[in-house]
């Protein structure tokens, strides 16, 4: 039998982790890290995807949206701007969890308001890295 599909989607500037801001972000590139989750997930199929557009991350939520078991969304700073992805995750039909890898309540303001988060099943944000595996087991548990 296949194995579920879940899914995860960078937004701009995360093609520079662990060399981007590294006392905010750390010291680990996602490509790195990347074997390291899948290999916590061996019965997971699990895809990744990162662009810098927008239209590009729109694009993917529409491809998978309709068939994911669910995705993982990190949309960076787009989170704070962007009605146009918030608007790509109401019209899907897969369950979004919104990532960030710092806490982005206890930094500018502007980065308290996320256009994304309503229409997500929930959010993580300040674990760093963790956090994308939380969301994924979140994603992959029976409801309590
Ligand atoms: C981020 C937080 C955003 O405010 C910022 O623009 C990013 C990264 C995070 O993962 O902490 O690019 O999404």
């Amino acid at each position: 039998m296949a194995r579920p599909a879940y899914h995860i989607l960078n937004g701009p500037n995360l093609n520079l982790l662990g060399r981007r801001e590294p006392e905010l972000y750390g010291h680990t590139s996602f490509e790195a890290y990347w074997p390291r989750l899948q290999a916590r997930f061996p019965e997971a199929d699990l895809h990744y995807f990162q662009s810098n557009g927008e239209g590009a991350l729109i694009d993917k939520l529409h491809e998978w949206g309709f068939s994911s078991h669910g995705l993982v969304l990190n949309a960076g700073a787009y989170t704070h701007t962007s009605l146009a992805l918030a608007d790509a995750i109401a019209a899907i039909a897969s369950p979004v969890v919104e990532v960030h890898l710092s806490n982005v309540f206890a930094r500018e303001t502007f980065r308290r308001h996320s256009y994304l988060s309503a229409h997500c099943a929930g959010l993580i944000a300040g674990m760093g890295l963790k956090g994308y595996e939380l969301a994924l087991r979140y994603l992959m548990d029976e409801p309590d």
